[in-house]
């Protein structure tokens, strides 16, 4: 029995929630809503959002994408053949590389050339407590450059993703940047870098990289810089790059999670003082901070689950800021790191795997109601990259020499790749709140000193929406995501589309059993999707979305 007052509908804004009733007819079959508004289109939902990242870290490279061309795992030119195969299934668009907080202590020089005179450098991660307890020295203390531009690019290809590169803004001068675009993109034969680049394996052809981020967290390990400072420097870098025609997208770095005050500066000062060409992109990052991978309690999923959820208001107070300065919104949010990191947990499949963890149907949930926030806002966000890619934090893959597995955050990545490209449309959903102790959420937060919690924000009681998702159109198919986050409670739900008549639909489901579920190298299957039945009912659809369940339901439009 739902009773009124725990009914909440969530609407394109999750914080501006309004308490409902559900109306007469459907409160008599069912326990929540969703109305889809085809009349209401938000924009195409740009399949960059779906993109990944892949830093010089732990063993994101080295064990993960990079096997080595004499290794006895199944590769293509030294890279993971299986992994190739998986990020093609997902239709990957693009992958970011080397960092990261590593991007600005690597010269790319090292990188290319042939291989067995590539220099051996100290890692960025070297100091890091998860560096400096590996039972022996490795690529994550001491990176060996086997893998440089030629590979990652190629890796690209292989991938049918776009490059994302990330340039050394802290420690090396702007002409290494200038240098780094002339070596990927200047015409066959036409320089000494173009001449390199086919003799090193790579190709005569340019690589045309089109996507280059203008350092990285240049407020922390970037360079510690002001606004006013990282402004100045990004003037320097970008004022002569050559473009070769590509049509060079930079992206600038943008703020840690909510620190609009980045956002304004480095906005007052490009707008306002001597105007320049603005950025394409403003970069930003937000992980959702957390304690334990595996051995949680149910009471602290909720706290996670609301803290992922602050994406969207993060998103939206950046967009604001931008706003006051960029009248037009020119620049687009790059989403270029986020995913749940369980700082305080040792679950990594191997020592040598620096910041390495496990990851179950919970960090599913949190992933794609992220993506859920990204269909939602697809004039804001333009780009994405989960963080990491394999073997690090979010990671979609684990592996370890010939081991090689996918996690749940891959499933949820399948399943909501046919977002990619669609009109994004309003959903209104509508469906019993969750409430949970407020002191559950703040105990999430403490250990890492995470004073985002608001001292207004001290009622005994904290909630979270029962139900959310997006949906998006490309013809006349219908893609609609659900997460439903409770635990216990599955929600029978009548989902109505406004604007066209549903003629069937048919259901893909994650989850739906307990939120610990993940996949091992002994198990590597405990968590599956299974297709489920929809039915349809002129312009309804009923479906019962199970607890801790993502969901997919693709209706077919008449
Ligand atoms: O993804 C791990 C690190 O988190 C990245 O190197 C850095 O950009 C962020 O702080």
């Amino acid at each position: 029995m739902i009773d009124r007052r725990d009914f909440l509908k969530t609407g394109t804004l999750a914080g501006a929630a309004l308490l409902l009733k559900p109306s007469r007819a459907l409160a008599a079959t069912a326990d929540a809503t969703i109305e889809i508004l085809l009349d209401e289109p938000l924009g195409t939902i740009s399949p960059l959002i779906y993109g990944h990242f892949t830093e010089e870290l732990g063993a994101v490279i080295y064990d993960g994408v990079w096997v080595g061309e004499n290794s006895k795992i199944a590769n293509t030119q030294g890279i993971r053949t299986a992994l190739v195969e998986k990020m093609r299934q997902i239709k990957a668009p693009a992958v970011r590389w080397p960092g990261g907080c590593f991007a600005d202590s690597y010269d790319w020089r090292d990188g290319v050339g042939p291989r067995d005179k590539r220099p051996k450098r100290t890692d960025f991660w070297v100091d890091d407590p998860d560096s400096k307890i590996t039972p022996k020295l490795g690529p994550m203390n001491y990176d060996p450059n086997q893998f440089g531009t030629d590979d990652f690019v190629r890796f690209c290809k292989l991938c049918g993703a776009q490059p994302y590169l990330a340039a050394n803004v802290r420690s090396l001068p702007a002409y290494s940047f200038d240098q780094w675009v002339e070596y990927c993109n200047s015409p066959a034969g036409s320089t000494t870098y173009a001449l390199m680049r086919a003799a090193n394996g790579g190709t005569a052809e340019p690589y045309n990289v089109k996507y280059w981020g203008v350092g990285n967290e240049s407020w922390g390990c970037g360079g510690t810089f002001t606004p006013d400072e990282y402004a100045a420097e990004y003037r320097r870098y970008t004022a002569w790059i050559p473009d070769y025609g590509v049509g060079l997208e930079l992206i600038a770095s943008g703020p840690n999670q909510d620190d609009v005050a980045w956002t304004q500066g480095f906005f007052e000062n490009i707008f306002g003082k001597r105007k320049i060409n603005p950025p394409f992109g403003w970069s930003m990052h937000y992980y959702t901070d957390l304690q334990k991978a595996l051995d949680y309690q149910s009471t602290d999923v909720y706290p996670g689950y609301s803290l992922a959820d602050r994406m969207e208001k993060i998103i939206h107070d950046h967009w604001t800021t931008m706003g006051v300065f960029d009248r037009e919104h020119t620049v687009k949010l790059i989403v270029d790191e986020y995913g749940p990191w369980y700082r305080f947990s040792d679950t990594k499949l191997d020592p040598t795997h620096v910041l390495g963890q496990q990851l179950t149907v919970r960090d599913a949930v949190m992933t794609a109601l992220t993506l859920d926030i990204f269909n939602r806002n697809p004039e804001k966000v333009a780009m994405a990259a989960c963080a990491q890619l394999i073997n690090c934090i979010d990671s979609l893959f684990l592996s370890h020499e010939d081991h090689f597995i996918t996690t749940p955050i891959f499933n949820v990545f399948d399943m909501y790749k046919d977002h990619m490209g669609g009109e994004s449309v309003r959903v209104e959903f509508a469906a019993p709140v969750i409430t949970y102790p407020r002191v559950q959420l703040k105990k999430e937060l403490s250990p890492v000193g995470d004073e985002s919690v608001s001292p207004e924000e001290t009622t005994p009681e904290a909630h979270l929406w029962g139900l959310n998702g997006s949906a998006s159109r490309i013809g006349k198919t219908l893609t609609l995501t659900v997460v439903n986050p409770h635990l216990t409670e599955a929600r029978e739900t009548q989902i109505v589309v406004r604007g066209a008549t549903a003629s069937s639909a048919s259901a893909m489901v994650l989850g739906g059993e307990d939120v610990h579920i993940h996949n091992t190298f002994a198990e590597p299957e405990n968590v599956k999707t299974k297709t489920a039945t929809a039915s349809v009912n002129g312009s309804a659809v009923s479906f019962t979305f199970p607890p801790s369940s993502v969901v997919k339901l693709t209706i077919a439009l008449s």
